[in-house]
């Protein structure tokens, strides 16, 4: 079991598809062990994207990242890193799969709608950014049993 960190942006909680989202996820036998929605800061913005700052998208990105409020979401499951990321699709939506969330969803790579962790490392502190141990939930939902 692993688990992942999504971020549905703005333009997700703006386009009222955090349902559709998160139902994907679901359906896919990812479990919510956490959840928030809020309205980030800059401060938290440009810590979470430290990896980026010297990119020339840097500024847009938080811009963006902080212009409305964002659904923060643990999901745990198996492989849930890479099941994740397959589900969201490439990075630019105009390279993304049919059925992914930004080839349905995403208008161009700055907006892409989500998130999610590129490994497990990547997971446990972005998780550990957002949330407190005690916030983090374990369960197996009842309609994974087959
Ligand atoms: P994410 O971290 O958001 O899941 O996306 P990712 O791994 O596919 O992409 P990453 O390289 O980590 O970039 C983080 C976010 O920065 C924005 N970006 N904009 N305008 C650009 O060229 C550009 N490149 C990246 C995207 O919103 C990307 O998700
Ligand atoms: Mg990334």
């Amino acid at each position: 079991m692993q688990n992942t960190l999504v971020i549905i942006k703005p333009n997700g909680v703006r386009g009222a598809i955090i349902g559709e989202i998160i139902a994907r996820f679901e359906k896919s036998r990812l479990a919510v062990s956490a959840i928030r929605l809020r309205t980030i800061t800059r401060a938290e913005a440009e810590g979470f994207y430290a990896e980026h700052k010297e990119r020339g998208f840097f500024g847009e990105l938080v811009d963006f990242m902080t212009s409305g409020p964002v659904v923060l979401l643990a999901l745990r499951g198996e492989k849930a890193v890479e099941a994740v990321r397959h589900m969201n699709g490439a990075t630019n939506p105009a390279n993304a799969l049919p059925g992914t969330i930004r080839f349905d969803f995403a208008p161009n790579t700055g907006e892409n709608v989500v998130h999610s962790s590129d490994s497990a490392e990547s997971a446990a502190r972005e998780i550990a950014y957002w949330f407190k141990a005690d916030e983090l939930t374990e369960y197996t939902p009842a309609s994974y049993v087959l």
